[in-house]
Order: C-alpha cells, then sequence, then structure tokens
C-alpha cells in the first residue's frame, strides 16, 4: 500500500515512520509511505500557505492552491482516496481503518491554524476523516494514527496475524486482559486459570472476561 502525506511539518512525521513497527513495514516493502511538504506546491516567493480569513475572525486559514497542487502532482491520475484530516470528517474506527488499508493508495492531507479553506474539502478531497471528537493542533499527529493502525492489519506487517485477529473491536469485543511474569507482583497474582494448563478453560476466561469488559467499557456495542 502506498499512502502519501502532505503537511507543512514533515520533519514532524519521519522520525516516528522510521521507527518500530512502521519502519520494518517500509523495509520489507510492505507499505510505501512518502511525507510531502505543502511548502514545496506554493506559487509565491515566501512558500506562505496561509492567509487571513474572508469574513474577518481570529487565526489563519490555509489556502486551497498548494493542496491540489500537491495532490495533482503526487496522484495525476487521480487513483488514490485523498483524504483531508479534520475533527469535522468521519471518526475512525476499526471498521474505517480496514476500509482504508484495502486500498491501493491514500494521500492524507494535514491541516493547521484555523483549518483549511473549505474548498479543499468540498472539491479535492474525497472524504474528511477524524480521529475523535477534540481538536487537535494539526493534522500531523492524525495522520499517524490513521497509518499506524492500517499498518497493522495489513498482512505481514505484525508478525503473527492472529494477535491482530483476536484484538479489540474483532467479532464486536474488547480483548481480555493480559499477563505475563512475574506470576505474584506487589501482592497481586496472575489469575489461577491461566497458570493451569487447561486451555478450554483458558480460552473460557479469556471469552467471559472479553464480554464482561465491553459490556462494561462500551455497552452500546
Ligand atoms: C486547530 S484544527 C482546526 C479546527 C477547526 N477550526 C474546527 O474547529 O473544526 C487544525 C487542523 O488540525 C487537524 N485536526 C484537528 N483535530 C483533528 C481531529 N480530531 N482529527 C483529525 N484532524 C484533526 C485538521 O487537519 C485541522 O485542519
Amino acid at each position: 500500500m502506498r499512502i502519501d502525506v502532505v503537511t507543512i511539518f514533515p520533519e514532524a512525521l519521519e522520525p516516528f515512520l522510521r521507527s518500530a513497527l512502521l519502519g520494518k513495514a517500509a523495509d520489507k516493502g510492505l507499505i510505501d509511505i512518502v511525507v510531502h511538504n505543502l511548502r514545496n506546491y506554493t506559487a509565491n516567493k515566501h512558500r506562505k500557505v496561509d492567509d487571513e480569513p474572508y469574513g474577518g475572525g481570529p487565526g489563519m486559514v490555509m489556502t486551497p492552491e498548494p493542496f491540489f497542487a500537491a495532490v495533482e502532482a503526487i496522484d495525476a491520475e487521480r487513483k488514490a482516496r485523498v483524504v483531508l484530516l479534520s475533527p469535522q470528517g468521519r471518526t475512525l474506527t476499526q471498521d474505517v481503518v480496514k476500509e482504508l488499508a484495502a486500498l491501493d493508495s491514500l494521500v492524507l492531507l494535514c491541516g493547521r491554524y484555523e483549518g483549511v479553506d473549505e474548498r479543499v474539502a468540498e472539491h479535492l478531497a474525497d472524504e474528511e476523516l477524524s480521529i475523535g471528537d477534540y481538536v487537535l493542533a494539526g493534522g500531523e499527529v492524525a495522520a499517524l494514527v490513521v497509518i499506524d493502525a492500517i499498518a497493522r492489519v495489513l498482512p505481514g506487517v505484525v508478525g503473527d496475524p492472529e494477535s491482530v485477529a483476536r484484538e479489540s473491536f474483532e467479532d464486536g469485543l474488547l480483548d481480555h486482559p493480559h499477563y505475563t511474569r512475574p506470576e505474584e507482583f506487589r501482592g497481586h497474582r496472575v489469575p489461577d486459570v491461566l497458570l493451569s494448563g487447561n486451555h478450554a478453560e483458558i480460552e473460557r476466561w479469556r471469552r467471559e472476561e472479553a464480554e464482561r469488559r465491553t459490556h462494561q467499557r462500551r455497552p452500546f456495542f
């Protein structure tokens, strides 16, 4: 899968994209992520990407021209899904992650300041996507969230596919609790069933715990 990210802060994304799971996925050729500096697509000599809002009011608004120029350069044939990160967009869920992970190519547009001129949402982006109902200073962290979640579900990225298949939101359930050594830590013991060696009992306990948690924490599932 190919993902292009358009931002005024490419240096903020690159270290994360090169590390851990994402770095390994890129090294193995499972995902190809290219970060573009929006300022490279400006036509003015100061590489300015924002201007005052029409109608007045606080802050600056990102101008449409560099976003259009960037997408037209990156994806001339318009084959990729173009997504504008925005707190007002469709909320990211695991189902949306899987939908995006099935695409061949995705372009993520990161806003800043008061946001992006509305013509980008209306006439350039295929959709607006939010990572939750709160406002971030910019789309960069949101883009990393989207990329990290997509990468985990791409075949071959996570070593053991069962670990992805058994996670929260699969089967409409949250994951069961996990424990590792030591058996007792500061007086808190690992549940006996996990030490019993009885695999059927362990599976039953895990299922019950997953259901109990889901009922308590996400009763609307
Ligand atoms: C300060 S925000 C703009 C908020 C906008 N004025 C509003 O109230 O809806 C600047 C940029 O951060 C990004 N952003 C902020 N919150 C986000 C969220 N929850 N999900 C995705 N992107 C977000 C978007 O790219 C947005 O253009």
